[in-house]
């Protein structure tokens, strides 16, 4: 199974990184979060001083920086050297990666180092666009979703946990305008590839979506 790609979609607050951590890790494969490069561009692009609207100017930031991971749980997030991990998860961050990522020169220039990453195989990534664009061939394509209710309620906790403020009606409207944002937007839009299982998880524990990815890679092993 060492070459496989599994590939994992969907809206924010998914579980998706959880997840998809936990099915590299027992299936001996790297992981590639998708959406912290757009989140370490995002931040990149608010020290230069640029909004949402700045597509062109945060592709040519992102053309001249350097982001990369580090060995770790959290992963470290390398923006130009800098670690930048924590500063990366925060609503705000978010927001504007969310916005930046709907501008094609963005897409473009993450698109193209994501699918480097991806070439050799042996790596469970996760995103908006893992099964459709990045690796629409992917041995395994999952669109993991949870009501809105469901994913406010998990990340106003992580929020919470990281000793940030957060309060869950906030976070649930926020949610649900990057949800029409991401799955709107005309270039990649979120959606549920061609071939994709959905694996829908109010009611399912963190380990019981885990189990049932992997079930779907060893009935792939099985079929050959
Ligand atoms: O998964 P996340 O919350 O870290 O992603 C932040 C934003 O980045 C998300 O709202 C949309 C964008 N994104 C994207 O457009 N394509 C990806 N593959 C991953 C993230």
């Amino acid at each position: 199974l060492s070459k496989l790609v599994v590939a994992i979609d969907g809206p924010a607050g998914a579980g998706k990184s959880t997840v998809a951590k936990a099915v590299a890790q027992r299936l001996g494969l790297s992981y590639l979060d998708t959406g912290a490069m757009y989140r370490a561009l995002a931040l990149k692009a608010q020290r230069s001083g640029l909004g949402p609207d700045d597509g062109e100017a945060a592709a040519s930031l992102g053309e001249a920086s350097n982001i990369d991971f580090g060995q770790g749980d959290p992963q470290p997030v390398l923006l130009d050297g800098e670690d930048v991990t924590s500063q990366i998860r925060t609503m705000e961050i978010g927001e504007l990666a969310s916005a930046l990522s709907a501008h094609t020169p963005v897409r473009r220039v993450l698109v193209k180092r994501q699918k480097e990453l991806v070439q050799a195989g042996g790596v469970t990534l996760e995103g908006r666009d893992a099964t459709t664009v990045i690796a629409p061939d992917a041995d395994v394509k999952i669109y993991l979703t949870a009501s809105l209710e469901e994913r406010a309620r998990r990340r106003h906790k992580e929020l919470i946990v990281r000793g940030q403020q957060a309060d869950y009606e906030e976070i649930k409207r926020l949610i649900s305008e990057r949800d029409h944002r991401d799955m709107n937007r005309a270039d990649s839009p979120l959606r549920v590839a061609e071939g994709a299982c959905v694996v829908e998880t109010d009611g399912l524990s963190a380990d019981e979506a885990v189990t049932r990815i992997l079930e779907l890679c060893e009935s792939l092993k099985g079929s050959g």
